[in-house]
């Protein structure tokens, strides 16, 4: 099994650059098996027998689009996939960084990001939690780079705490305009299937559009919160996830 022996080491990034990549932190066999579960929900979907995971996903999505989604709000209670991402040492990890021995599961969910790119996110800082500050872990089942889509952070922009976000674009998501993010230095995030990213909450991230045609993303991530800055638990009128607007983030204390 494998082991997170350099727990100093990530601790020590994150808080320097405000994110870690992990390697090796899932066998092959594992995310196999995540990519079978996949492949058999899709066919409980619809049956015809299409071994490919992209092009299955793509059938599914002609078929139906609102059963796609379903597919999408179901995987978040897989447990196989719960069970990878909720890993004892990863958790540990977790504890370690905030100095609690309380974590949440925040939202675990595998992200999808298909080659039609009606979903990629534009740069944002990650709000909408129970806790201010958490640790958000990115493991994507095919190696992500530039051609497949990948992950792009600013560096150290978690330094400067949290920025007011809009949410004026297409999709409606929460991001941040470029006059902020630009200040930063952006780096494009290539990694290996079974690799892993864990980032600080404050970090400001994007993903990038999927370029290879007939392509899809799957990214697992979780959102890790510690017993620390929960509003919810201090005052009964609050709601249990900090809302993304109307918020001083940066006035949430212990
Ligand atoms: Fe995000």
């Amino acid at each position: 099994m494998y082991k997170i022996i350099h727990n100093k080491d990530i601790i020590r990034q994150i808080k320097q650059k405000g994110f870690c990549i992990i390697k090796n932190l899932y066998s092959k066999k594992e995310i196999n098996q995540i990519k079978s579960n996949l492949l058999e929900i899709l066919h409980y979907i619809h049956p015809k027998k299409i071994k490919d995971l992209n092009k299955k996903y793509f059938q599914i999505k002609k078929f139906d689009k609102k059963l796609k989604g379903n597919f999408f709000d179901l995987l978040s209670h897989e447990i196989s996939t719960l069970n990878i991402l909720h890993r004892e040492e990863l958790v540990d990890l977790v504890r370690k960084y905030f100095k609690t021995k309380v974590v949440f599961s925040g939202r675990p969910a595998i992200h999808i990001h298909d080659s039609d790119n009606d979903r990629f996110l534009e740069p944002h800082q990650e709000l909408n939690q129970f806790a201010r500050d958490f640790l958000f872990v990115w493991a994507p089942l095919f190696d992500a780079n530039k051609e497949k889509g990948s992950l792009i952070v600013y560096e150290k922009s978690h330094l400067r705490g949290y920025y007011s976000h809009n949410n004026d674009n297409k999709l409606g998501s929460s991001h941040l305009k470029k006059e902020i993010y630009s200040k930063f230095k952006k780096i494009e995030i290539e990694i290996k299937s079974g690799d892993a990213v864990m980032l600080h909450s404050a970090l400001i991230h994007g993903t990038l559009p999927t370029k290879k045609k007939g392509f899809v993303k799957y990214v697992m991530v979780e959102r890790f919160n510690p017993l620390k800055k929960i509003p919810y638990l201090q005052n009964s009128k609050n709601p249990i996830k900090i809302p993304h607007f109307g918020v001083d983030y940066n006035q949430i204390s212990d």
